[in-house]
């Protein structure tokens, strides 16, 4: 018997609540299945078994890709504008739908309602953006040195793309890559996160009833919920022409080199270690507003997280008492993350749970100390019991060369770093693997200049007096180094789900040739 708290949430996003089994595998035409293993939905704030899910076998797998690939041949036909148009059709099903799936984001995932429903908002902005670019996907005319002839580079669409997602962003960042993905004609095959399948039903059950209604086959975003079994099929799959995967370095380089032995694009959104500097001239006010929620928010697990801070020496004692006092002031706003009043929520696994604690010991070993949380926390309310909640903490690495510090630990744990110079700080910010995000707070032009130029952050966000978290789609998404190289959302982005024809076309009689090369 599910407990009122999950069943209204559930009812609300039109999910069952009497323990029926939900299928999970989508491959259009009205038809939902699941032959694979039952697999279930556990609530991170109450250990509670939201529901049963039917995952997909590889066998239906391929099957998903196959029919995918049928339905683009009709779709990539149907015209950009009128793409467009059902484009807008699914944001604004997913906009009236809005407070129901931010609420299941927060129940399967555990982030608090307010970033739940951000999420939600984030798709309809990529759909916004898709709109537009349903129309201005352009490609160019350039000229050519040959009289009377012209050179075009053309978009086409790839075909199917495979979107393996994360639990931490269980419905935007699918949308990331969907809304693109529609707007230039190819078709999806979605492998969501094996714990956050609910979200994903949820959304493709939206969607597929908009596409069926304008009588395009649903295939076009294909659903296959599940673990190993269809990932690597999914993966492994030629048919698959581009697999878009957001998730850690080690799954994204076995996943990297799988796709590229084959010959298949890949775009990969791997881990980051983030870091905030914050230089003399920082306005300390803002630098602490925005570092609580950029470190603690979301029970520090966005790819964004800031997960270092570099304080400079002149200002870290007035500073960092502050922080500190901000993280036990937060210690009271733990808790269930559907209630307005929770800033923190549970971690979203027992694992991560454990992944926290194993960081905070290795911080000890290597001589570093515990400023303020890194506790377990234990909320008074009974069916919290079982939630995976801990006080966000801050710790002092004996140096910003332990080996700590090199490592992204997907959990609330902020890692500081005193400099003496901004050069010693870029050295350290770019002195790691992964490149996703990094922020300066200072309001000095000339640090500014210098931390945006090519002697300054080597990330693939590069922002200033803002938080290295919470980015808004306009533009692309995505981080350098062992984070993957990709691209999406925003910006330029889309260029990545299209094949790119460089056309010549001679209007003339003539057969001149390039490089004035004579051949007679
Ligand atoms: C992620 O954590 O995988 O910039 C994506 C942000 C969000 C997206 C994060 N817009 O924090």
């Amino acid at each position: 018997m599910l407990s009122t708290r999950v069943g209204k949430v559930l009812s609300a996003a039109g999910l069952p609540i009497d323990g029926e089994v939900v299928k999970g595998v989508y491959m259009g035409k009205g038809t939902w299945g699941g032959n694979g293993e039952v697999m279930e939905s556990v609530c991170p704030s109450t250990g509670e078994v939201l529901a049963k899910v039917a995952t997909a076998t590889a066998a239906e797998t391929s099957e998903a890709v196959k029919r995918a690939r049928e339905a683009y041949k009709t779709f990539r036909k149907v015209t950009g504008p009128k793409r467009g148009e059902i484009i807008r059709q699914v944001r604004n099903a997913i906009a009236e739908h809005k407070s129901a799936l931010g609420a299941l984001v927060s129940l399967e995932m555990g982030k608090i309602i307010s970033e739940g429903e951000g999420e939600i908002q984030e798709y309809i902005d990529i759909c916004d953006y898709a709109i537009g670019l349903s129309r201005s996907a352009a490609g160019r005319v350039l000229k050519s040195e040959r009289p009377g002839h012209q050179i075009l580079e053309v978009a086409n669409p790839l075909g199917v793309v495979g979107i393996i997602t994360a639990f931490n962003f269980p419905v935007a960042v699918c949308g990331w890559n969907f809304a693109l993905c529609l707007a230039v004609g190819n078709a999806t095959v979605w492998k969501p996160s094996p714990t956050t399948p609910l979200c994903a039903i949820a959304v493709t059950r939206i969607v597929a009833d908009v596409l069926e209604k304008n009588g395009i086959d649903g295939a076009v975003a294909s659903l296959v919920c599940g673990g190993l079994e269809a990932g690597e099929a999914l993966v492994n799959d030629k048919a698959v022409d581009l697999v878009s995967f957001t998730g850690s370095e080690r799954v994204g380089q076995i996943i990297g080199t799988k796709v590229q032995s084959r010959f298949g694009k890949i775009l990969l959104e791997l881990g980051g270690n983030n870091c905030a500097i914050v230089a003399p001239s920082a306005n300390l006010d803002l630098a602490l507003r925005t570092l609580v929620f950029a470190a603690a928010g979301t029970a520090g697990q966005r790819c964004t997280t800031t997960r270092r801070l570099i304080l400079h020496r002149s200002i870290a004692d007035k500073f960092l008492p502050r922080l500190v006092k901000a993280y036990e002031n937060l210690q009271t706003r733990v808790g269930d993350p559907l209630k307005s009043h929770t800033l923190i929520g549970p971690l979203h696994t027992r694992g991560a749970k454990d992944t926290f604690f194993k960081a905070l010991e290795q911080v000890k070993r290597e001589g570093g100390e515990i400023l303020v949380g890194g506790e377990s926390y234990a909320p008074s309310s009974g069916d919290l019991k079982q939630g995976h909640y801990v006080l966000p903490a801050i710790v002092k690495p004996a140096s910003p060369e332990s080996p700590i510090f090199q490592e992204e630990t997907f959990a609330p744990m902020l890692s500081v770093a005193i400099y003496d110079d901004l050069d010693q700080a870029i050295g350290w910010n770019n002195g790691v693997r992964q490149g996703l995000s990094s922020t300066l707070f200072t309001t000095d032009m000339r640090e500014m200049g210098k931390w945006i130029s090519e002697e300054g952050s080597d990330c693939g966000l590069v922002n200033v007096n803002v938080a290295t978290s919470g980015a808004e789609i306009g533009a692309a998404f995505g981080g350098n180094k062992s984070t993957g190289w990709g691209r999406e959302s925003g910006g330029d982005a889309w260029k990545q789900y299209v094949r790119w024809s460089s056309c010549t076309i001679n209007f003339t009689d003539d057969a001149p040739l390039a490089q004035g090369v004579n051949f007679e």
